[in-house]
């Protein structure tokens, strides 16, 4: 199952975001897939500002992996796009990451689905028509961690839902 969200500008995803992080546990995974410039990093910037996170979180690209604690949760902020093969990923540890201790956003995560666990939240991002502000979103829940919160998922987002 999927659900469908639009926004008008970078100021509604961070809102989005924010929204999607008061549903987070410990252990969860959450993939950011879209195309450039999208906003996958605005996304995780909304994500740990509602988790309480004072810090401003950056583009990870040169670093790969950033980790901001002081919210709820700790997150853990991933940037794959640089990886040139799968078992890059598999040695950065990407699988073992995801622990209890925090909650891990893996900017172009679809692209290293097979070195994951197959248990996460994918939100796909997109251009809308025209050359604005808007962004098409979809989100589809992969496993039982986050099958079980659908509902709230629902709820969350019915602000952004399409009609
Ligand atoms: N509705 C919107 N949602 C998110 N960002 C938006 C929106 N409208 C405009 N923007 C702008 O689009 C850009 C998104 O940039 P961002 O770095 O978040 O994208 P990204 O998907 O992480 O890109 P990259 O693939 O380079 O990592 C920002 O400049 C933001 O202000
Ligand atoms: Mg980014």
């Amino acid at each position: 199952m999927s659900l469908a969200a639009t926004t008008a500008g970078v100021d509604q995803t961070r809102a989005l975001a924010g929204a999607v992080s008061g549903l987070v546990h410990a252990g969860d995974l959450v993939l950011l897939a879209g195309d450039l410039g999208t906003g996958k990093t605005a996304f995780a910037q909304g994500f740990a500002a509602g988790l309480g996170v004072d810090e401003a979180v950056t583009s990870p690209t040169f670093t790969l992996v950033r980790t901001y604690p002081g919210g709820r949760l700790a997150v853990n902020h991933v940037d794959v796009y640089r990886l040139e093969r799968l078992q890059e990923a598999v040695d950065l540890g990407l699988a073992e990451m995801v622990d209890d201790d925090a909650v891990t956003l893996i900017e172009w995560g679809d692209v290293v689905v097979p070195a994951l666990p197959a248990d996460f939240l994918e939100i796909r991002l997109a251009y809308g028509e025209g050359a604005g502000d808007e962004r098409r979103l979809t989100l589809r829940t992969v496993g039982r961690r986050w099958a079980a919160r659908r509902r709230s998922l629902e709820a969350a987002l019915a602000p952004w839902t399409v009609a």
